[in-house]
This record gives C-alpha cells, structure tokens and sequence, in this order.
C-alpha cells in the first residue's frame, strides 16, 4: 500500500509505501528533507505532522520526547505513513546545494587496505555514476553472518564528485562492531560486490564561498573533508582558503598525510596541519621526520596557538563527538559564530 506525503511549505507531494520511511521516500523523490543519522538518534529530521497518521517507529525517547509526540512531531527517518500525511519541514537548505536523489547501487571492492592503525581504506567501484555533494555520506548494507538480518551502516565519501563512480572511504575498526569487526576488517574481500545506497547527509561544503574554511577532523572524521578539500582545489570549486586540521594520537594513527603535503604544495590557498597529540618533536626528530611538519598537541590546541581571531571564517567538524564539540568550543572562543560552524558526528557503532 502507499500512501501521499504532503511537504509543507512548499506543496510537494510524493509517494511512500507502507513500510518506507518518509525521509527515504522523499529523499528518493529528490525532496530535500533535514537528516543527519537516519536513525532516530540525532533529532535533526524532526517535523511537525500537520495531518494524517503515522506509525512513529523506533525513534529514541530523547530524539522524540512525549510531549513532543503528543505535539504532533514525528522523525521523518523513523516514521512510517499509516494514511496520506500532510508535514511541515524546516527545510534550512542551502539554495545552492544541488538535492541528488537517493538511488541503490551495486559496486565492486576494487581496493581495500590498510592506511593507518586500524584504519582501512576501502574504494568501490559502482555500476553506474552517483551524484553527490562534497561531504555526503552513503549507506551500505551489511550481510548478515550465521543467519543474522542484514543490517546498514554509513561511511563518509572521501573521495570529490568528480570521481564519480569509484568511491573512497575510510573506515576505522571498532572491537565487536558488526560493520568493521565482523564485515570489512574480517570477511570482505576485493572483488567483493557490496549494495550501497545513497547520497546522505547534510554536511556538504558551501561552494562558490569566498570564506576561509577551517575545517578539522578527527581519526577517519578526515574522510568528508578530504573529498571537500579535493572538490574545492581540484575541481576549483571553492573561492577561499582552506586548512585542514587533521588530528591522529601519532603518526601511525595519520593517514594520506602525503597526499595532503602534496595538495599543499601545488595549491598556495590550501594549508595542512597534522595533529599529533600523543607524540612529541623529540620522538619525531628520532625517527628521522622534520618536527616542522607537525604540530604538536590537541587539534584544539593547535588551533588556539594558529588563530587569535576566526570571525569571517567557516568551520567544518568531523569525527567522535568529544572532538567535535572541544573544537566548536574553540572555534566560538574564536570569534565564529555558531551558524557558520557545520559538524558531522561519527558515533562508535560500526
Ligand atoms: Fe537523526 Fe532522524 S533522528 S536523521
């Protein structure tokens, strides 16, 4: 059975099956609807339900308070439409953003390898072209083992829309995670077919911006920003500067650190500062590396000691939510304003 999902305000109506969820049947429509985890933990794709019946699904209790039930709010990542719906979305999109439908792909591992402690990068080739955004992220289904449900799991494109049928990512091992432990850090192979779908997401970097973009990642939180960073100089896609705080414990924890020093030198506006917070220069020098190529400290840190003042500038945050909001704090401390601070948060469940 489907049924019609009424935007509001601006009157698109769009078909969704019974056991679809209304984000995904408007993101396939290619209506833009706010979404961050699609799956009902964050809280971002919260509308008001103007008419019409929903089953509310499994939005976490915090996401999704009761009284906001009672309001008529729903999570458009969870709820399921039991009836034609009419809702009203904050939509707070970018006019310049370009909305690419979410479609499924079949891909083929072409290359998976280790880049850095427990880090893997893993690069598919797609059956046809996907258009994205720099930033996005796409959803991969995870065969189930020993008889389990298959079940999905999103990673970060590390690799500019320009590329667009071979796709990167950068994947980070978590101990038990049915994802990275059970699936690419232990079975997947190249050759491999994998089911993804996608374009996700709404952490996209702003092109045809002039401001200087500070952008800052944390462990494979530097995947999105990589494919922003590639899309901005490459492509000249991006009017301003750009430096990329990449943040590792050491330097076994870094990874495509050549391929960012190489960035850095062809393009004068492009500015690459690795992070290493559990190592000193000393123990740097030892192994024969230049203690100049790094900083030394915390991302936050380093930021401090890089910038008296950020206002004017942008800000991109990408990795564990420690990070994420240690570097917002700075960020403000710096004088931006929280409007012009995006974040995307990684959440160990891998
Ligand atoms: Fe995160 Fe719906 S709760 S996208």
């Amino acid at each position: 059975t489907t049924h019609t999902i009424t935007v509001e305000p601006v009157g698109r109506e769009v078909e969704c099956d019974e056991d679809q969820t209304i984000l995904d049947a408007c993101l396939r429509a290619g209506v833009w609807l706010p979404h961050s985890c699609t799956h009902g933990t964050c809280a971002t794709c919260k509308v008001d339900k103007l008419d019409g019946e929903v089953d509310l699904g499994e939005a976490s209790s915090f996401a999704l308070m009761d009284f906001e039930r009672d309001e008529g709010k729903l999570l458009t990542c969870c709820a399921r439409p039991r009836g034609d719906v009419t809702i009203e979305a904050d939509l707070d999109v970018d006019e310049d953003m370009e909305v690419h439908p979410v479609e499924d792909y079949t891909g083929t591992v072409v290359v998976l390898e280790d880049i850095a402690q427990d880090t893997k990068r893993l690069v598919v080739e797609l059956d046809r072209e996907v258009g994205f955004n720099a930033g996005q992220y796409m959803k991969f289904t995870v065969p189930g083992a020993d008889g389990a449900e298959p079940c999905d799991r999103t990673w970060s494109i590390g690799s500019p829309p320009g590329e667009s049928s071979r796709l990167e990512f950068h994947i980070r091992n978590v101990p038990g995670g049915r994802g990275t432990d059970g699936w690419v850090f232990s079975t997947l192979a190249t050759g491999d077919e994998v089911r993804l779908s996608g374009p996700y997401g709404r952490f996209v970097l702003k092109t045809g911006d002039d401001k200087h973009a500070i952008l800052v990642g944390g462990g494979t939180g530097v995947a999105p920003l990589k494919s922003m960073v590639r899309h901005a100089l490459e492509a000249g896609e991006y009017e301003g500067d750009l430096t990329l705080y990449a943040g590792g414990r050491t330097r076994a924890h870094l990874y495509d650190v050549d391929v960012f020093r190489a960035l850095a030198d062809e393009y004068d506006e492009f500015t690459y500062r690795p992070c290493l917070s559990d190592e000193t220069p000393e123990q740097v020098e030892a192994d024969g590396e230049d203690p100049d190529d790094y900083a030394f400290g915390m991302v936050t840190d380093v930021i401090e000691a890089d910038h008296a003042k950020l206002s004017g500038c942008r800000g991109y945050l990408c990795g564990p939510p420690q990070m994420v909001d240690a570097a917002l704090k700075t960020l403000m401390s710096r004088r931006l304003f929280p409007r012009d601070i995006f974040r995307e948060d990684f959440f160990d469940e891998s």
